[in-house]
């Protein structure tokens, strides 16, 4: 058996289709073919359709009984390499303190900014790989990783570095897209001289990060209290001309007009949306841009969920992460993440699912990779333990994932 050469016979073979993202009333279409089978040769698909009369030489073959398989998950929004934790601003939300209001007092962001500075890059490369591993198990085959934790020149490239390295070990469970937070908060330095600070992004980093290769996306938090929307235009469109895809952190504490600045940008995703106004999902339909939605960053906030289902319905394509981070978040749970977007922002299941696979690849640019299963894309997939995607949001918080398959290797 040659390696990474994988056979899955009697899957029940449940994936969008396309390279780019699927808007609207597409995301509820998905390929079903009931007793199918998938090749991978080489770690790429070779072969997708029903079930064959013989089976070639030299593959490892899987059978799955006719449960469903899936194109791997994809987590298009994390923030996995950070230093120490903050379970005490999570006890103090819960007595009813403000996210906002922890961070105004100087804790929040940069509360992990210090511990992050202070980590050695072997503690943050440790740590990051514990939630990949465990990411993993729950049908995570690529994720995109931010830094943001450093605000400043050294640490910023430390956490890149951190995914860098990741990235570089041929045996690793996950893919991680990497994107430049430095407008993540205003670093201590800086306060009251933001659009410097800017200055410096534009000026020093983009083009530092761009030589070195460490980051292949450019996101910021565009919140009342942090950065404005001018600020973030300028940024943004600096980001762009070089090259960097753009994301954006927008309209998660007030309705900011971040939505409408995705929008005019043409910006690979939005990103939590919780306040996105009228205007702003209009914004997103029309040029493009991914709603990325975040519900567990909600439910632990204790904030109403975005309006998911009005994004499907005016024709946004949208995708579902899970935002893990240590401050707003501290939750990887692809399980969960179906739960909330099924039970409380009215998805289909279907529609979860394109979210959380193609139109995941579209918001880090690799739908033309993954995110679905088909001829030429990687050979990474997910086995569910059902016969129906119904379980993925049934079984609550629990993981359905019976096998993940990375590059057509079984890893879990
Ligand atoms: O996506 N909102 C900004 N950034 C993160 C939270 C980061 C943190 O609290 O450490 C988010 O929610
Ligand atoms: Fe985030």
């Amino acid at each position: 058996i040659i390696m990474n050469h994988l056979i899955i016979i009697n899957a029940r073979v449940l994936t969008p289709l396309g390279t780019s993202a699927i808007a609207g009333k597409h995301m509820d279409n998905l390929l079903d073919i009931p007793y199918g089978t998938i090749e991978i040769t080489e770690g790429i698909i070779t072969y997708v359709g029903k079930n064959r009369p013989a089976i070639p030489e030299g593959y490892k073959i899987l059978d799955a009984e006719g449960r469903v398989v899936l194109p791997g998950f994809i987590d298009s929004h994390t923030h996995l390499v950070f230093g120490g934790y903050r379970p005490e601003e999570f006890i103090w939300r819960m007595k009813g303190d403000s996210y906002m209001s922890i961070m105004e007092r100087g804790g929040g962001i940069i509360n992990t900014v210090r511990a992050t500075r202070e980590a050695s890059f072997e503690t943050l490369k440790e740590k990051a790989e514990w939630y990949i591993e465990v990411m993993s198990r729950m049908g995570v085959t690529t994720v995109e990783g931010k830094s943001g934790y450093g605000l400043d020149k050294e640490t910023e490239l430390k956490q890149l570095e951190v995914m860098k390295a990741i990235n570089e070990n041929p045996n690793r469970k996950v893919d991680i897209a990497t994107t430049f937070l430095g407008a993540h908060a205003v670093p201590t330095e800086y306060k009251g001289k933001e659009d410097d600070y800017i200055d410096f992004l534009i000026k020093e980093m983009l083009p530092l990060i761009q030589e070195k290769k460490l980051a292949e996306h450019c996101d910021i938090f565009c919140e009342k209290g942090v950065f404005t929307v001018e600020q973030s235009r300028r940024l943004l469109q600096a980001a762009k001309d070089k090259g960097f895809g753009v994301k954006i952190h927008a309209d998660e504490i007030v309705s900011f007009g971040g939505a409408e600045l995705a929008g005019e940008l043409q910006a690979l995703s939005a990103d939590h949306l919780l306040h996105a106004s009228d205007a702003g999902i209009q914004a997103m339909a029309d040029n493009h841009v991914v709603a990325t939605l975040l519900p567990l960053t909600a439910f632990t906030l204790r904030e109403p969920y975005a309006r998911g289902r009005e994004m499907i319905d005016r024709g946004c394509a949208v995708a579902l992460a899970t935002d893990l981070n240590p401050g707003s978040c501290c939750s990887g749970s692809i399980p969960l993440t179906f739960a909330l977007a099924c039970i409380y922002m009215h998805f289909s299941v279907t529609e979860a699912i394109t979210a959380m696979t193609l139109n995941g690849a579209a918001a880090i640019g690799r739908a033309d990779r993954i995110g679905s299963i088909e001829v030429g894309k990687q050979g990474d997939l997910v086995v569910l333990d059902a016969e129906t995607p119904a379980i993925l949001p049934y079984y609550t918080g629990m993981n359905a994932v019976r096998h993940t398959i990375k590059r057509g290797k079984i890893i879990y």
